[in-house]
């Protein structure tokens, strides 16, 4: 599964690159405001230093606006992906977008029928919301594996970008159901790492160590 990191704060992302987590990097307009930089300048920064898709949202609410306001951002970099809500107006945004090459992400979906809507559109990247489902008492993890079984049904390639989430937990879940990418926070990448047996074990093993009065360098 590759990883994105649900992000525009660049320093964030740059400690998680140099440890080779990041295959990509998913901003919103939300994100933006938390950085409070200038799209375009924080964008740039960002595809300047992560090779793979980073990706850019619109925010018209009519197809047109959506096109152009893409490929205003697609001027920032090559691997900027063109982020479009799973509207009727962002379904045809995407397919034209799609069709003159670009990379398009559409996000905000909620149901396994957008999601086949989208690949129909021709969308690169599909982006279903776990945390938000759960939020409204369902599970999230469902719509991955509804999506999951539908695209493999007709062998679409739009790639299956698990987004809002939230845990360690919904990073397992969204690898063994087989997303192809999970984007998280930061700091749920980070938790991945913990364990509190890996911690007992360690102190203990630091422990005996200072017992025997040895030192390795
Ligand atoms: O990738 C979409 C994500 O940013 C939404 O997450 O936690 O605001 O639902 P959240």
């Amino acid at each position: 599964m590759k990883f994105f990191v649900d992000t525009a704060d660049t320093d964030a992302i740059r400690e998680l690159n140099e440890l080779g987590m990041v295959d990509g990097v998913t901003t919103n307009p939300s994100l933006i405001m938390k950085s409070g930089r200038d799209i375009k300048e924080v964008t740039k920064e960002i595809c300047d230093m992560i090779p793979g898709p980073v990706s850019a949202e619109t925010v018209a609410t009519d197809a047109d606006g959506m096109i152009a306001e893409g490929l205003e951002l697609k001027k920032i970099a090559d691997n900027i992906a063109i982020k479009v809500p799973l509207t009727w107006a962002g379904l045809k945004a995407c397919k034209a977008l799609t069709d003159q090459g670009h990379m398009v992400n559409v996000t905000l979906c909620f149901s396994p029928n957008q999601a086949l809507l989208a690949a129909k559109a021709g969308a690169t990247f599909i982006s279903p919301f776990v945390g938000r489902l759960d939020d409204i008492n369902l599970d999230g993890m469902d719509l991955i594996a509804d999506i999951r079984e539908i695209y493999d049904n007709y062998g679409f390639e739009t790639q299956i970008l698990a987004a809002s989430i939230r845990s360690a937990n919904h990073m397992t879940k969204a690898a063994k159901i087989g997303a192809d990418v999970a984007t998280a926070p930061p700091d749920v990448i980070r938790k991945m790492a913990a364990h509190p047996l890996t911690d007992k074990g360690l102190d203990a093993f630091l422990k005996d160590w200072a017992s025997t009065g040895q030192k390795i360098l």
